[in-house]
């Protein structure tokens, strides 16, 4: 941990929450009926991104919770991602040395076009939409957050999926020279990061390919350039700074699940009537929210599918979700 470099995000980086409030409400006032069609083509694109850059964003067609959203500090600086170090300070801390820009990754596997993609002209074939997620990490903390992404369906039809495509397995990046977690003795799991979802889950349009939040590009911390957002399942399935789309008949394994089995399922969907091994899932500490930013946040009831059942729980008919966990 000492070879860790000093922080590197300094605060005039940092948006307020109301900046962001005040740019949604214009675009809303605006945009009520707009289409992506609408938006010039040279705005859509995004030639050139970088870190914490403005992006053209369209209403999303998921409406937002009515819970109040979790400011961008908090959810910039309260961070699960293990390249960076496992504390929660790590990621915003250390991250300062990844260079995410210009970034490409592939779909390949069971498909008919596996292809290389850059990111940038990713973003300008989809229109990037607002979708506010309430996320609720396996650790019993919650927020909620406004994601800018694409549906993960319309990027894994670009490589024109085969019939015995019944997975869709992820990969994270490994670049120890400049992701500290990467390095050193003490390594918290095996590199690269991986993660997995059924194809009829990958395909939910509740399922995004996240590419900003608050109107913005991901900072490091939270992912650049792109990560996986699933809210109805624990964070830990929400893959950061994906390189690799990989469509398979096999169930693909997940980082958590081969580090502890007995603790961490492949379905992970958020449910209150399955404990965790160590503690129970049945409350969350929303962060923010009545407290610090580390500890004293309230405890409030967690809701089966992180309150997304009736979107989701069509998926997992017949299926024992104890045993599935
Ligand atoms: N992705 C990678 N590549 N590495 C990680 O360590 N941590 C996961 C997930 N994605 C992780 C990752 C876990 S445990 C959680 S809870 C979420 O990221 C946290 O996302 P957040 O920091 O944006 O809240």
């Amino acid at each position: 941990m000492s070879a860790y470099k000093p922080p590197h995000i300094p605060a005039s980086e940092i948006t307020p929450e109301t900046t962001w409030l005040k740019r949604r409400t214009l675009m809303a006032g605006l945009a009520a009926g707009a289409t992506f069609a609408a938006l010039p083509k040279a705005e859509a694109a995004a030639p050139g991104l970088s870190e914490g850059m403005e992006l053209k964003t369209v209403p999303g067609p998921i409406p937002a919770p009515s819970d109040k959203e979790t400011s961008f500090e908090d959810v910039t600086h309260y961070n699960n991602f293990y390249e960076f170090g496992t504390g929660k300070s790590d990621p915003f801390k250390y991250s300062e040395d990844f260079k995410p820009y210009p970034w490409t990754f592939e779909i390949g596997g069971l498909v008919n076009k596996p292809q290389t993609v850059d990111i940038d002209t990713l973003l300008t074939k989809f229109p990037l939409e607002d979708r506010i997620y309430r996320m609720r990490c396996v650790e019993a903390w919650s927020m909620v957050i406004p994601w800018v992404g694409i549906p993960l369906s319309s990027i894994i039809d670009l490589a024109d999926p085969q019939g015995s495509a019944k997975y869709v397995a992820f990969e994270g990046v490994v670049r120890p020279k400049e992701m500290p977690g990467q390095r050193g003795f003490a390594q918290p799991m095996p590199w690269p990061y991986l993660e997995g979802l059924r194809i009829d889950e990958a395909r939910h349009p509740l399922t995004i390919i996240a590419v900003g939040l608050y109107g913005k590009t991901l900072l490091n911390q939270s992912g650049a350039p792109m990560r996986l957002v699933v809210p109805w399942k624990y964070g830990f399935k929400g893959i950061k700074s994906i390189t690799k789309i990989t469509l398979t008949e096999e169930q693909p394994q997940n980082s958590w699940n081969l580090l502890a089995p007995h603790e961490y399922g492949f379905y992970a969907n958020v449910n209150p009537d399955v404990p965790h091994p160590r503690w129970s899932q049945a409350t969350e500490q929303r962060i923010g929210e009545g407290g610090g930013l580390f500890g004293g946040a309230k405890r409030i009831p967690t809701e089966m599918f992180n309150g997304y059942g009736d979107e989701v729980a069509s998926l997992y008919a017949g299926m024992d979700l104890k045993a599935n966990y």
